[in-house]
């Protein structure tokens, strides 16, 4: 059984992967903690508390940050364009949502759950890496006590989606990924090298619909417009970024992945570029030097991914 907390900017893809990790039998998703990113901190904590509400879940929801780990840094514009004004496809999602939130921020609850279940926790970020930051560098003992960090985020040997160099989840926070790339804990790095490779048909998504009950309707109906958005790059289908990093975790023989330290360029036109020195090789002294070996997944057996993303969706 994984513990899972799940840090997340709902999001169509995000909305898709929560219930990934609902439905997922080998899952015990033990708390919620919410980015900003796809829409503001408000709008996809509510979209958090919708879905809960909506899905029956049991998990807490903690608030997360309002501001980069620098806060000095200027926010960039959320792309409306992808996830809709309302962060889940322009559905109505009503504007206050009555279920109530941990006290905690974020931050506290990940560290507070961290200590009360040491070496078995399983953090899976698909927003920006500021909650995770915010957390080790409050409490940096959780380091060794997180069994593993699991992120979508990055574009190691490919183009980025916001900028040539950069993913969006990175570019965001490029400060919060840089320190939870070089912290003492084990980091997946589930970014665009495979991320890209795994879709679902509008058509697929409607079939499962109809086996997966008013969960799966519910998802169907707030993907529209974002398989609308990404139709120039898939046809008639949806990147299913998040869920992607959700299925590492029960499945990690089917990723391909490359060892070595990552680091995240914070300035310049490469700003939110991760970079990594794969293990082993031999270059002159540099920034990665000392730094931990994260594992980078550079392939994916995508179609097996896919099955299995529609299998658990299935589940009632
Ligand atoms: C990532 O950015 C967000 O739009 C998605 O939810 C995903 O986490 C993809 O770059
Ligand atoms: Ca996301």
């Amino acid at each position: 059984m994984h513990k899972v907390i799940f840090d997340t900017d709902p999001g169509v893809d995000d909305a898709m992967a929560l219930l990934f990790l609902e439905r997922h039998p080998d899952i015990d998703l033990i708390g919620i903690t919410t980015a900003f990113g796809n829409a503001s901190i408000e709008t996809t904590t509510r979209n958090a508390q919708y879905l809960k509400q909506q899905w029956n879940m049991s998990a807490p929801i903690a608030k997360g940050s309002a501001a980069q780990f620098d806060p000095s840094r200027v926010a960039h514009a959320f792309p409306a364009h992808i996830h809709g004004d309302d962060g889940l496809g322009n559905i109505g999602v009503p504007d206050v949502v009555d279920v109530a939130l941990d006290p905690r921020p974020a931050h506290q609850l990940i560290i507070d759950t961290v200590k009360a279940n040491p070496g078995e926790v399983t953090l899976v970020a698909v927003g920006r890496m500021t909650n995770l930051a915010n957390a080790l560098k409050a409490a940096p003992e959780i380091a060794g006590l997180v069994r593993e960090v699991v992120i979508m985020g990055g574009a190691v040997d490919v183009p980025g989606n916001v900028t040539p160099a950069a993913e969006a989840n990175i570019h965001g926070d490029p400060e919060a990924a840089d320190y939870i790339m070089i912290a003492p804990w084990k980091v997946v790095v589930v970014g665009l090298d495979v991320t890209l490779k795994t879709t679902m048909s509008r058509t697929e998504l409607g079939e499962l619909a109809k086996s997966g009950g008013e969960a799966v309707q519910l998802l169907d109906r707030l993907s529209q417009f974002y398989i609308d958005f990404y139709d120039d790059k898939v046809a008639d289908s949806m990147v299913v970024h998040d869920t992607c990093a959700c299925v590492y975790v029960v499945a990690r023989d089917l990723f391909t992945t490359r060892a070595g330290a990552v680091r995240v360029m914070t300035t310049g036109i490469g700003e939110g570029k991760t970079i990594q020195k794969p293990a082993g090789q031999r270059f002159g002294p540099s920034d990665w030097d000392g730094k931990p070996d994260q594992l980078v997944c550079v392939d994916v057996q995508a179609d097996a991914v896919m099955k299995l993303v529609k299998e658990t969706l299935a589940r009632r």
